[in-house]
């Protein structure tokens, strides 16, 4: 397709939108996203079949890992040389599962930042091993700060004697689950062994931690992750935060999400999400009223640094994800 052609004019223009969506992060790899292309606009809905019952009652991660997905297809249209027109419908009651439609802009010329974070799209993956001791330099800090509030969302580190505390609620909430057992029987049903084209893969669970440290989630529920490892004695922690909650800031919140951990592949830095505390609030607070104030609101805790290369896990391919819809019957 040349690079000027409207990317949602040609089956090849769509395709390449929707395969650098779908390489977005989801939560357990449930990839819980649907794409309908209807009157000249790429819909992007949730797959409310996808979502986690047990640790996403509210379908916030399911609605974080679409908005990492819709990133990823606004990159992808700006590198055709054209500003993506979006529409967010997230929130919106008329259909519940329709979060934004994306639409073709006007002409503009990517810039060459853009044009990097589209090209880590495929080489970012989730980095469950252990970190070097290096520390994250303040200007890679203030780069993906920025990305976060690019996106209308703010990144912070962790301060250093925070972080012990933090592992520990982490600890404590990894705990709780692990004595679940609706838990364990839904991480059962996203990990395996066998190949298949959504879940998370055995070989890339990343070891245990021996002794201090890092409370990565424990994918082998079974305790058959191996051999312990030794984790970074400092690891290098981040909140990702938003103003209120709600389907729309979900969406901006998985939006922004993606933009630091594109800046972060981009600048060479691993990332790992380490959310297991935000599923237990998310769980508690199920039947809570869906109203929210302004206040600062954590939608995800990342680990940061320098580790090795980590692998890339399946997902499913464009034409399981992607409808066209049959013209006069949508609009
Ligand atoms: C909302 C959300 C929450 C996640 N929580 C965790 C987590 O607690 N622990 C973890 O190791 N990975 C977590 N992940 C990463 C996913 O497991 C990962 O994106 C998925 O398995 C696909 O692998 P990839 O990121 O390497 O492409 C989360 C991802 C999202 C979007």
């Amino acid at each position: 397709m040349p690079a000027t052609q409207d990317p949602l004019a040609s089956p090849e223009g769509v395709r390449r939108l929707v395969t650098a969506a779908i390489a977005a992060p989801s939560v357990h790899n449930t990839q819980p996203w649907r794409f309908v292309l209807s009157r000249g606009a790429l819909e992007l809905h949730a797959d409310a079949s996808r979502r986690l019952p047990v640790i996403d009652p509210r379908g916030r991660s399911m609605t974080i890992s679409c908005g990492a997905a819709l990133l990823n297809a606004r990159l992808a249209m700006l590198t055709t040389g054209h500003r993506p027109d979006v529409r967010v419908l997230a929130g919106d009651a008329h259909d519940s599962t329709l979060l934004a439609e994306i639409r073709t802009g006007p002409r503009v010329t990517a810039p060459t930042a853009e044009r990097r974070l589209y090209a880590a799209i495929h080489t970012r993956h989730s980095n469950r091993m252990p970190f070097a001791a290096r520390r994250v330099p303040d200007d890679a800090w203030a780069a993906l700060a920025a990305a976060a509030r690019t996106e209308g969302a703010e990144l912070w580190p962790v301060d250093r004697h925070a972080v012990p505390e933090m592992l520990d609620l982490v600890g404590a909430a990894e705990r709780r689950l692990e004595s679940d057992p609706a838990y364990g029987a839904e991480l059962d049903r996203w990990t395996t062994d066998r190949h298949r084209l959504d879940g998370v893969p055995r070989y890339a669970f990343g070891p245990a931690a021996s002794g201090h440290g890092v409370r990565a989630r424990d994918f082998a529920a079974d305790g058959t992750a191996g051999e312990p490892a030794d984790f970074e004695r400092q690891p290098q922690l981040a909140v990702l935060m938003t103003r209120g909650e709600g389907p729309a800031t979900w969406l901006s919140a998985g939006q922004a999400l993606q933009r630091v951990l594109l800046t972060a592949t981009d600048l060479g830095v691993a990332t790992n999400l380490l959310t297991q505390l935000l599923d237990v609030w998310d769980m508690d607070r199920r039947a809570a009223a869906p109203r929210y104030g302004t206040g600062r609101h954590i939608q995800a805790i990342v680990r940061v640094g320098y580790g090795p290369r980590a692998p890339s896990t399946p997902r499913r391919p464009v034409s399981d994800v992607l409808e066209t819809a049959p013209p006069g019957t949508r609009g």
